[in-house]
């Protein structure tokens, strides 16, 4: 059983492994890491547990491994109240392996494993679905057609049954199929692109130009502008509204998952009511509030 009024996101299960060092080594070289951290990871999984910080009942569909990093998953998960009983078991559980050097530059080694194959439409998702009062989801996951597939099927039952629909594109959203990125757009409520995302969705160098194809496609866009804030524009009868709320000043740790934790700080001020202006605040300070920390969700984890 769900309870009515969650929000249901579809997205990758990952097991994020952050390894510091002084510097990334050559070929054959050692390295030393300084210091670590673990945590659950993929894009719409920092959206949920950032959702599920600030009180909004989120239930995740995905899949991991019957491995033990799929179990602490799943742990982690449950450790903020997300319901898990959408998640399904596949081949190994995914991971990440991020190598971050004294200035700051990243190496990024992933493996999806599990979170490659497409979950199964059971009986308790489409019940999950149809009770969900939005669904997010990332644009990781339209990169391979049944996954896409699975999506769309996923936003035509809830919309139908009156939720609404949000979506981050990921940088990779050049790679997904035209046919589904319009049908998604077109049937989306909220889409939540960053700059270099806008210019991949459009073909347009500027942001104005970039807004303006856009806003034909779709309804809202809320573009995140880094550490400039972020901005939220429409498409009216007598032509555009536009709001911008600028980010606050704070000392810049790690900006990892930023873009997903202003999703969920967006979504959870959206569904509570308010204004535009409020919803681009809240996304605003809780990005901002998470970029002090190393690692995207550690200001959520408890202890
Ligand atoms: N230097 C910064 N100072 C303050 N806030 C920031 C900074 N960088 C990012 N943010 C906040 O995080 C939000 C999202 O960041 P950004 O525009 O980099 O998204 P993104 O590129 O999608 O991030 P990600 O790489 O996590 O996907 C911004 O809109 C802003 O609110
Ligand atoms: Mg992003």
């Amino acid at each position: 059983m769900t309870t009515p009024g969650k929000v249901f996101i579809i997205g990758d299960l990952l097991l994020d492994h952050q390894y510091w060092l002084d510097r990334f080594p050559q070929p054959g070289e050692e390295a030393a890491i300084l210091e670590s951290i673990r945590n659950t990871g993929g894009s719409a999984a920092n959206t949920a547990i950032a959702l599920a910080y600030q009180g909004v009942p989120c239930l995740f569909c995905g899949r991991i491994g019957r491995d033990a990093a799929g179990e602490e998953i799943r742990e982690q998960l449950e450790s903020f109240q997300i319901d898990t009983s959408c998640i399904q078991y596949g081949s190994a559980t995914g991971y990440t392996i991020t190598m971050i050097d004294a200035s700051a530059e990243r190496t990024m080694f992933s493996y999806r494993g599990a979170s490659a194959e497409t979950p199964e439409l059971t009986e308790e998702v489409i019940n999950g679905l149809r009770e969900a009062k939005l669904l997010f989801l990332s644009g990781y996951f339209l990169l391979d057609p049944g996954q896409a597939d699975f999506v769309l099927k996923a936003v035509e039952i809830v919309k139908r049954a009156g939720g609404i629909v949000a979506w981050d594109p990921s940088p990779l959203v050049h790679a997904v199929d035209k046919a589904v990125l319009t049908k998604l757009l077109a049937e989306a409520d909220f889409t939540f692109p960053n700059r270099l995302e806008l210019k991949l969705l459009t073909g347009e160098e500027s942001v104005e130009e970039g807004l303006a194809v856009l806003r034909e496609r779709t309804r809202n866009i809320v573009l995140k502008l880094g550490g400039k804030g972020s901005l939220l524009t429409a498409k009216t009868e007598d032509g555009a509204v536009e709001h911008f709320a600028p980010a606050p000043k704070v000392d810049v740790v790690d900006t990892t998952g930023a873009g997903d934790v202003f999703n969920a700080g967006f979504l959870a001020a959206y569904l509570k009511g308010g204004s535009p202006q409020e919803w681009l605040a809240q996304g605003n300070a809780l990005a901002a509030e998470a970029i002090t920390k190393k690692g995207a969700v550690t200001l959520f984890v408890k202890g």
